[in-house]
């Protein structure tokens, strides 16, 4: 009998129902071809959760969630000045239900895969000579520690509003994301470069003093530092330096926004959130886009590209996975684009239009 593995699917809100609509055609249809099948359990996550339950992430959502052999998500969250949702207070709206998963599933590890496709050079936003180049880059950021998860107030203090923000990690939390860069790094190019801001920040100095120790298990990964803040300009100006980039909570959520655009659209960018054991939450790096919501209009290939990553690091179908990578590039290289990634000479096509070439695309 063929394996089943068990999907929880969060289509959350904007052009997450769309998106999630894609990637599970294609899982389907691969699922199929490589002899294994998947059922699924819709979970309630963000803004439909809210209007729901009134909580962004109910208990049962967890507990359904922990069940699966890994969870698929679209996107979450609305339109911070006109949503309803936004006027809760913070720990009830929806971004609370994403960072509340990742706690509650101890998903520690981020991985943020950023590389330029051939055919999407023109939709690269750097110079030509550097697009020629390209890039293949992995960001690996600790996902459940630091500023997002500290103590947090805001209050009078001598009369005066404060507001008071946390970064504190411990050295467990630094060695476990360190140690799965570095695992990553020998199935790839064998470099990691750890980001920090150790000229100021004492967090920094130890992500540097543990790294530094978990590297010498690694002698064949050469180990690299870097400043935030030059890795910021660094992106742009040669991304083709990187291989492995660790990095903490805030400075990896903020540096995949980058690596995402440097790609031609945010929308390409997929990701995977793991914890210790094979369990992982798939979902694209980019937002809910409310402003596009609905309209057919959105790239699918990140969440496409996500379920790739489920199905190599959690489910163990590496053939599939491949599959799904190799019919992306074949879309691409037919010349098929969605909007945002659009250039002269090349074929527009919607949402479902993109899912249903990826699908035939698939060997
Ligand atoms: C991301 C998002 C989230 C984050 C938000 C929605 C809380 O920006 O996954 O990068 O900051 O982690
Ligand atoms: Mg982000």
């Amino acid at each position: 009998m063929s394996k089943e593995y068990k999907i929880g699917v969060i289509r959350g809100d904007g052009i997450g129902p769309e998106i999630v609509k894609e990637a599970v055609k294609v899982l389907d249809a691969v699922s199929a071809k490589y002899d294994f099948s998947l059922k699924y359990t819709d979970i309630d996550m963000g803004g439909c959760s809210i209007d729901k339950y009134g909580v962004p992430l109910t208990e049962e959502a967890v507990e359904t969630a922990k069940a699966m052999d890994a969870v698929l998500m679209g996107s979450i969250g609305g339109d911070a000045k006109t949503s309803p949702w936004y006027k809760l207070e913070p720990q009830k709206r929806p971004e609370a239900g994403i960072l509340g998963i990742r706690k509650a599933l101890n998903l520690f590890a981020n991985l943020r895969p950023a590389m330029l496709y051939e055919e999407l050079k023109n939709a690269c936003p750097l110079k030509e000579e550097t697009a020629d180049k390209g890039f293949d880059l992995i960001i690996v950021r600790e996902l459940t520690g630091g500023l997002y998860f500290g103590e947090r107030s805001t209050k009078a203090i001598d009369g005066i509003e404060t507001a008071v923000d946390t970064l504190s990690y411990n050295e467990n939390e630094i060695r476990r994301a360190a140690i799965k860069a570095f695992d990553i790094a020998m199935k790839r190019r064998k470099a990691v470069t750890l980001v920090d801001k150790a000229n100021v920040l004492d967090s920094s100095r130890l992500w540097r003093k543990v790294t530094e120790e978990v590297s010498k298990d690694y002698p064949e990964v050469a180990f690299d530092v870097m400043l935030v803040d030059n890795c910021a300009m660094q992106l742009v100006k040669d991304p083709a330096q990187f291989d492995v980039v660790l990095t903490e909570n805030m400075f990896g959520d903020i540096l995949s926004d980058e690596a995402a655009i440097i790609t031609g659209s945010i929308g390409m960018l997929p990701s995977a959130s793991l914890n210790d054991t094979k369990f992982g939450l798939y979902e694209p790096s980019g937002g809910s886009a409310p402003d596009i919501a609905g309209k057919n209009i959105a790239n699918p290939i990140a969440t496409i590209l996500s379920a790739g990553m489920m199905l190599r690091y959690s489910l163990d179908q590496d053939k599939a996975a491949d599959a799904i990578e190799d019919a992306v590039k074949k879309v691409l290289k037919e010349g098929c684009r969605t909007g945002d990634i659009m250039s002269d000479g090349c074929k527009k096509v919607n949402t479902d239009e993109m899912g249903d070439l990826i699908v035939k695309c698939l060997a």
